[in-house]
């Protein structure tokens, strides 16, 4: 079995971070969120891997490399235009040629191990399987009806859902699925639909099967879901503090990274601050992840990302649920607001009033 990790698309959601970054590679818990779906698809035993690339694929190659790193192979495939999950696939073909494959999208993060996923489709070899979960909003995702644990039907974000089930970004293909693509046809949106795709193997009399995810589920592809999806992975944060702290009051569980100097401050755990940060008589709060080089000076932050080499420096007002590209500057200016809320492009410069 192959794996196939969607790292293209056009993040329109998450602007204006991606216009100068991959979404697959924010980091959560001062990860690349996409690294953890590699990790998880490797554990189950698979090591070809295809990475869909679009216009970010450089950076993305960047952090990646060739794989061995996690031990598997990775080749990557661009994608001409971000024109669906579908077109993804057809793109892919000649890398995954007969061979079934589990495709899984690059921007989402899962709880439990994909394992007993592919177990499953190893056991019956259907045509294809896919993971669902019950989420309260079913009309933003792709949904599917059953006739027990039959999929019978899948509609792609339908305005009167049929049932509170959504797919997962996790599908498990037989390799039926690349004649049925070929027939596709784009949907009101333009998009090659991988809902359609599935719906046609149905229609083909092809068994579709699935899999209740366990645990959470994510997609990241919104600023509120990439701090909820911080907030998720922090909950099972372990302590670890390689960097210097002086008095400082450390709480709860927080990992400070080599080079890293806290100075008269509270760290309010989980909290992550990675290597050679600087941290100076600032409260960092719970739920917050700090990339590396990045200086807290007289300022307070909590549930809240912030990317590498920024400068947040005598704000005045507590920084709550924001995103902070790389090299953003938040500096003191005059008045007193009560909370900040901030959602900065790479190298942006805020002077808070
Ligand atoms: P989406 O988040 O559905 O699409 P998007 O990346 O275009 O984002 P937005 O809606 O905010 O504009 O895509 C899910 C995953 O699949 C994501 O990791 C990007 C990837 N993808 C591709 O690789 N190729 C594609 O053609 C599309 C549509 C998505």
């Amino acid at each position: 079995m192959k794996a196939l990790i969607l790292a293209g698309g056009s993040g329109s959601r998450l602007r204006p971070i991606t216009f100068s970054m991959a979404k697959q590679l924010l980091p959560v818990a001062n990860k690349p969120v996409i690294e953890y779906g590699i990790e998880q698809i490797a554990r189950a035993g698979i090591r070809e891997f295809g990475i869909i690339i679009g216009d970010t694929g450089d950076a993305v190659r960047a952090a990646l490399g060739d794989g061995s790193r996690w031990g598997i192979e990775l080749t990557y495939i661009p994608q001409a235009a971000p024109l669906g999950l579908a077109h993804a696939v057809r793109t892919a073909q000649p890398f995954l040629q007969d061979d079934p494959f589990v495709m899984f999208l690059g921007d989402n993060l899962l709880k439990s191990s994909i394992e007993g996923l592919v177990q499953e489709f190893e056991a019956h070899q259907p045509a294809a399987t896919i993971l669902l979960a019950e989420v309260p909003n079913p009309s933003q995702f792709g949904v599917a009806e059953m006739a027990g644990e039959r999929v019978v039907r899948l509609e792609e974000k339908p305005a009167s859902p049929r049932s509170n089930l959504a797919l997962v970004g996790v599908y498990l293909f037989s390799p039926q699925i690349h004649s049925v693509i070929e027939t596709l046809q784009p949907s009101a949106r333009g998009e090659y639909e991988i809902t359609d795709a599935i719906q046609g193997l149905i229609d083909a009399e092809g068994e579709v099967r699935s899999v209740r995810v366990e645990g959470w589920w994510k997609d990241t592809g919104t600023v509120e879901a990439i701090l909820e999806a911080n907030r998720l992975i922090l909950e099972d944060l372990s302590s670890g503090l390689a960097g210097e702290v002086e008095q400082s009051a450390v709480e709860g569980r927080v990992q400070i990274g080599r080079g890293t100097v806290v100075r008269n401050s509270t760290i309010r755990g989980p909290v992550v601050i990675a290597e050679n940060c600087h941290i100076e008589e600032s409260f960092i709060g719970p739920f917050t992840s700090i990339d590396a080089g990045t200086r807290v000076i007289r300022s307070e932050i909590e549930n809240s990302i912030v990317l590498s080499e920024c400068s947040i420096l005598d704000v005045p007002a507590r920084i709550s649920s924001s995103l902070l590209g790389r090299g953003v500057r938040v500096v003191r200016s005059e008045g007193r607001p009560q909370v900040s809320r901030l959602v900065l492009g790479d190298s942006s410069s805020v002077e808070l009033p």
